[in-house]
């Protein structure tokens, strides 16, 4: 693999080998071995143009697990701000070496110029492109839901005959898009729920169901339920339904909450607006998969890492050696 840009393009083979090798990782991680050596010498640079906390934390927790020098780039506080722009900053990174270039951006479309530009040598992740995609965050999500489903047994695993709905601002979600074409790809049947003014125009040609009902949508007991957030900043007021109308229709409140079957897994990429699209009795709930989902995310990254810069699988753990 030579970039991450997208889960639309990804492959079910790739897609699996990713989970299967954030499988390995996530072992590691839990036999308390703080550090693999496998990326010493090699240099990730998270170039983040927007803000993050899960997504640019988990990076630079991957990166310094697999034993690689991290470089923290943030748009605030650099040259950007005096209007250097993105071929100039890419070109810089370049002159520094990096082997790996990991990058949120406001424009869709950004992590693929960077990758097919000739500016970098450096392998691409996308770590969120405007309102295009989110890969590494459908990979953790699929990750999550394969792991409560199937447990210690998840490798090589799909997602077949999965149901999962998802709910809320579909127009702006990266993390939508994403995870609509990777579950499409691992098996899952998709349904998207959402007001009619936050619905993309171009949702026909997604492979997912579309509804308007959040009740309907649970009685219908999805095995996941995934809960988006509301992205005032990405919003015109004119086609926002107020924030009490929003609650009252799609909000996943106490109510919902426990209308929904005790097997489905209530799930959130976060930043969560509480109250708003999600009660915190189903954010702190034992079904909440929210924190499963942020530490998966130091798996899935440190497997997405590996794969863009060692190039192949690593040798299974030997627990048995180990033990010795
Ligand atoms: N889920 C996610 O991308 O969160 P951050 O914006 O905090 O990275």
């Amino acid at each position: 693999m030579r970039h991450l840009l997208d889960t639309k393009t990804l492959s079910r083979e790739d897609a699996l080998q990713i989970l299967d090798v954030a499988e390995d990782m996530g072992d590691t991680q839990r036999r308390e071995v703080k550090k693999l050596p496998t990326l010493r010498g090699k240099t990730v640079v998270n170039l983040f143009f927007e803000d993050s906390t899960r997504t640019r934390i988990s990076f630079e927790a991957a990166a310094k697990r697999l034993s690689a020098d991290v470089i923290n780039f943030s748009a605030k506080g650099s040259s950007v701000s005096k209007g250097e722009s993105l071929q100039d900053t890419a070109q810089t990174l370049q002159a520094m070496a990096a082997d790996a270039v990991v990058i949120r951006h406001s424009a869709s479309g950004a992590p693929r110029t960077l990758a097919t530009s000739g500016w970098i040598s450096a392998g691409v992740v996308n770590a969120g492109d405007g309102t295009h995609e989110h890969p590494t965050q459908a990979l953790l999500d699929a990750f999550t839901m394969r792991k409560r489903r199937y447990g210690a047994d998840s490798r090589g695993r799909d997602l077949e005959g999965l149901r999962v709905t998802i709910v809320g601002d579909i127009l702006h979600s990266r993390v939508a898009r994403s995870n609509v074409w990777l579950l499409h790809t691992l098996g899952a049947q998709v349904t998207l729920v959402a007001p009619p003014t936050l619905i993309p125009q171009d949702v026909t040609a997604w492979p997912a169901r579309v509804g308007y009902d959040l009740d309907e949508a649970i009685a219908d007991a999805p095995d996941a339920l995934m809960m988006l957030r509301i992205q005032a900043e990405r919003m015109n007021a004119s086609y926002f339904p107020t924030e009490r109308e929003y609650s009252r229709c799609w909000g996943l409140d106490p109510e919902r909450f426990a209308a929904l079957p005790r097997s489905t897994m209530v799930m959130h990429p976060g930043p969560m607006n509480r109250g708003l699209e999600i009660c915190a009795e189903a954010a702190d709930s034992p079904r909440s998969t929210v924190l499963d989902q942020v530490t998966n995310g130091v798996s899935v990254r440190m497997a997405a890492l590996y794969l863009l810069l060692a190039g192949e699988r690593p040798a299974p753990v030997d627990h048995d050696s180990d033990a010795k």
